[in-house]
Formats: C-alpha cells, structure tokens, sequence
C-alpha cells in the first residue's frame, strides 16, 4: 500500500531537480535490467534541498533496503563494519554528511567502494591484525554540503556526480501545495505563493513556514491559509519578503555597520554575529550569495547594492558619515 506522505516515495512524486531526476531514472533502469548495484551517487549541495529524500527515493525504485548513517556517527572502522555486515546484494548505504568522516575511514571505503571489501586492522599493540571481509555488491550514496572537502580519491569513486541546487518558486509552489495536502490543510493559490517565495528555494524551510502559517491560520482564522495569513504569520517568524531571516540580516547588517560592508573574512564575521563559520559558510552564504545581496573577492565578502536597498540604508550616506 502506498502511504501518502511528506517525503516523496518514488521519482514521479519527487518535484524539481528535473535533470537529476532524468538521469537517475536511466542509471536506476540500466541497473535493475542487468541485476547489477547501481553505481555509487554524491549528491551535494545546500542543506534542505532533499538529498536524503532523494537516497530513500533511489532505494524504493532499486526496491533495495537503505542503510542510513552519517560522517559523525562513524568514529572507528568498527563503526563503519557495523552497517556494511547489514548489507545485502544490492543494497544502499547512505552516509550524510559524508565530508565529515575520518580520513582513516574513508580510506577503508575506497575499497569497499571499488572492490567490494574491506580489511581491518583488529586489536592493538603486538596483538594487532588485519582482518578481511569480503562485502555483497552495494550502492553507497554519500550527501554533503561541500564537495569540496572530500578527497580527490573519494570524490573519483562516485560514478554519478549530481549537483543539488535551489528550487524555482514553480517547483516550491507545486511541493507546499503537495504537502498542505499531507498535512490536510486547505491553502489557496496565492498563500502558497507567498509561501514559495519566501523558502529561499528550499523544501525543508517551505515545509517549516508552512506548518507554523497552518498554526496561525487555525488560532487566528478558520485553519484556510491565504495570503494574508501567511504575510501575518511571517512576520513573527521574522522572515521578510526576500525570505531573509533574522539572521541574514545580523549577517548583512554586522557587515554593513562594522566594516562598511566590506570586505571582510568569514571568520571575521563568524565572531561578530555568533554563529560557527560553517553554518554561514553552509547554510546562510550560499543563498546570500546565488541572490546577490552578497558578493565573494578575493580580499572576502562584500555586501552589494541589492543588500543596502533591500535593508533600506543607503550606502552613500552612510559612507560620508564616516569621512
Ligand atoms: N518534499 C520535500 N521535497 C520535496 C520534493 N522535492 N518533491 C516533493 N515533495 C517534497
């Protein structure tokens, strides 16, 4: 029986990133017509954008079982032996946050990945030895926000690179109204625009704005989420027209008022406003940046035009008053 939930199930159901969509579903056929383990998949991009939805929609069209588990959690080889002895021919083993793990233990997975075992040294001292485990044919899955920080190594073994990037408004439109449906709440044409446009084109934050606007409009009003509700239920939140929250606008405005917007370093602005530099660098910048409010030089960030007109301060005046 095929429950209807928040997460799509299977690539029909799954919205945007069309042409990973289309390549994924070639790679899958090919693979189920020869009984052979997909290749192995790195998704990467922004956070919230759907990568491991993606690995568990993978999994389902394989009709394979997905093992799940993360850079973080896999401190030991010990770690990582755990969830391969889980696996059956064919299977799926997702790690997120895959740029996380220990360089010792990616070197375990180069030939987990090539050549289907692993050898492990077990014990210590003169006690010491190496221990050989053959390993079923599988499919490892790795998600990360920076590819960038996995080794050349690594990142070679992926046969299917796919890029993650931000949805269109269309695309978010067309999940908030998917997942109003899951959550039972009737939303109208222009409340799950205004949802849309302010998610920063991401299904996890549209998914975030619309349950807090589907409180709102059920204390405030009789539970229909419209425009106004949602504008209204926003404004709490914080998050402005541009889908900005109060911490982008820390950000744009620590840059603005201490260093004349800019440039300034990463870490620079990571101690102003108090927020570690890899949830910036992760979470805030690559929006900021993709819609112009922030610009990358080499001497560091630079706050641009868009950025002052959309806070409202005027960069000439602010220049003369500090002459
Ligand atoms: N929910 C979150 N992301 C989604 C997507 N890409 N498609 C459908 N529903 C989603």
């Amino acid at each position: 029986v095929q429950q209807f939930s928040l997460r799509p199930r299977f690539l029909k159901e799954y919205i945007g990133q069309d042409k990973i969509k289309e390549e994924l579903s070639i790679y899958i056929q090919a693979a189920k017509m020869r009984d052979e383990a997909l290749d192995h998949v790195l998704f990467y991009g922004p956070p919230g954008l759907g990568k491991t939805t993606l690995a568990m929609v993978v999994a389902n069209e394989l009709n394979v079982n997905i093992q799940t588990t993360s850079g973080p959690a896999i401190e030991r080889s010990g770690d990582l032996l755990a969830v391969l002895n889980e696996l059956n021919p064919g299977d799926i083993l997702f790690i997120d946050e895959i740029h996380r793990l220990p360089r010792v233990i990616e070197e375990v997975l180069y030939s987990a990945m090539e050549d289907y075992y692993v050898d492990i040294v077990i014990g210590q001292g003169s006690g010491a030895h190496a221990v050989h485990f053959e390993l079923p044919p599988f499919t490892l899955i790795g998600a990360t926000t920076r590819a960038g920080m996995l080794t050349q190594p690594l990142r070679d073994r992926f046969g299917i690179l796919a890029h993650m990037d931000y949805y269109t408004t269309n695309d978010l439109y067309h999940i908030v109204e998917r997942s109003a449906k899951v959550f039972n709440t009737e939303i109208d044409a222009e409340g799950a625009l205004e949802v849309a446009l302010r998610s920063r084109g991401t299904p996890r934050i549209a998914n975030r704005i619309l349950k807090r606007v589907r409180d709102y409009a059920q204390v405030k009003a009789d539970g229909r989420v419209t425009k106004e509700l949602t504008q209204e239920a926003l404004s709490i939140l914080d998050i402005d027209e541009k889908g900005l929250d109060a911490i982008d606008r820390k950000l744009l405005l620590a840059m603005i008022e201490l260093y004349d917007g800019g440039p300034v370093g990463i870490k620079t602005i990571s101690v102003n406003i108090g927020e570690d530099t890899e949830t910036i660098e992760d979470m805030y910048e690559p929006f900021l940046l993709q819609n112009g409010f922030l610009k990358r030089t080499p001497r560091g960030r630079v706050v641009t035009d868009l950025a002052y007109d959309h806070l409202g301060i005027d960069r000439m005046y602010r220049l003369d008053e500090n002459l």
